[in-house]
């Protein structure tokens, strides 16, 4: 019964209610602003209102250049900071905690969104099924503004009245493009060696944790290995990575493999899986998280046996918003997708969330 045990979080004393986190997922549910949009009020607080421990906002860009979406949540602005604080309300008033997620798209933010060509690490051609888009190398300028930038965006959320915020180092923006050998080729202080490509995230979280109190959560999201199309990423240099962050006072370690179960591809023929091998790495008093293929409070309380300490819950939480209740019952047998537009929408998806679930396969049918 672990899953449904609070946690308390020894660095910043906070406590969750239980070991289920709703994941980070992008909704396209804001306004054109970057402002909250109500469709994403709903949508979140419903899951808090369920049971859902932790809260994880979607990917929220720090600065205009680093939209990454139409419809994403921003938090660059103090005009942010009201529509944020109404959300941070709602959860807190079903007793979950709160976490925005914050990031910049780096190469993965267009210029159609933008107005600016989009910059990374090094210069590249960056294709994404049929696209093509070339990406120039950031400034030294580039790289103070954007380390400002996540400094600001992390206050905001503390003003809004947030726990904590998550520094996306993962699935291929501009975190991980700096960590990534693939799209870091720089021969400065940000680039080459693996202390060079870390000290991007390394000087944001560390500046954060200095800056604000240390009530307030400050964790990071790692992909541990490549997937797709991100390339670049080792292993040995995720767990190493992982580590230094803990030293440098991440208050949780979030590993997005998109299989939680999954052994590294490096270790295939191993014993263990990514996750305990994070869990190994990682001091005990920082928590590692996981999310991917959850859908069972088998599949949960299994990935707390690996050692995870918490099980993050995405598409799952998409069509049963109720998930933290309904696994209570020893007998749930969880509804699976595809799921049709009108169960979507009593689950307090949106409609311009559900078109944009059309386009992950298999997740929605038409009545
Ligand atoms: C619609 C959708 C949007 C997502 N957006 C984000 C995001 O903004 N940030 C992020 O770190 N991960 C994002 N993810 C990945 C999820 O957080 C999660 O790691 C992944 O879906 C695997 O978990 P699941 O199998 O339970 O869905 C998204 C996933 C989905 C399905």
């Amino acid at each position: 019964m672990k899953l449904f045990t609070p946690y308390t979080f020894s660095r910043s004393g906070k406590i969750s209610n239980n070991r289920i986190a709703l994941a980070p997922m992008t909704n396209t549910q804001s306004n054109d602003d970057g402002t909250l949009g109500e469709d994403e009020f709903r949508f979140l607080t419903r899951r808090a209102r369920e049971g859902f421990g932790m809260i994880f906002t979607c990917a929220s860009h720090v600065s205009a250049d680093g939209q990454g979406w139409r419809g994403e949540l921003g938090i660059f602005d103090d005009m942010h900071i009201e529509g944020l604080s109404r959300l941070s309300n709602g959860i807190h008033g079903y007793g979950s905690l709160g976490i925005i997620q914050i990031f910049h798209g780096g190469a993965r933010s267009p210029e159609s969104l933008t107005g600016k060509q989009p910059w990374s690490a090094s210069a590249h051609t960056m294709t994404i099924s049929k696209d093509s888009t070339v990406v120039r190398e950031a400034t030294e300028e580039d790289i103070e503004k954007a380390i400002e930038a996540f400094v600001a965006a992390a206050r905001r959320a503390y003003e809004s009245g947030f726990d904590g915020v998550e520094l996306h180092g993962a699935h291929g923006y501009l975190l991980h493009q700096f960590i990534s050998t693939f799209t870091n080729h720089r021969t400065d202080q940000w680039g080459g060696s693996f202390e060079n490509r870390i000290r991007l995230i390394r000087t944001i979280l560390k500046k954060i944790k200095s800056l604000l109190p240390s009530s307030f959560m400050t964790g990071v999201r790692l992909s541990p290995e490549d997937k797709l199309s991100f390339k670049g990423i080792d292993f040995d240099e995720s767990l190493e990575l992982a580590g230094i962050l803990a030293d440098d006072g991440a208050d949780f370690i979030h590993v997005s493999p998109w299989d939680a179960f999954k052994k590294p591809d490096k270790y295939a023929d191993g014993e263990k899986t990514i996750i305990e091998y994070f869990r190994e790495r990682v001091p005990a008093e920082v928590p590692v998280m996981t999310a991917g293929k959850i859908w069972s409070r088998t599949d949960a309380e299994k990935i707390l046996s690996l050692g995870s300490d918490f099980a993050v819950i995405g598409k799952a939480a998409l069509g049963i918003p109720d998930w933290p209740k309904k696994a209570e019952a020893e007998n749930f047998i969880p509804q699976m997708p595809p799921y049709t537009i009108n169960h979507l929408r009593d689950a307090d998806l949106g409609d311009a969330f559900i078109k944009y679930m059309g386009g992950w396969k298999g997740f929605v049918i038409e009545e």
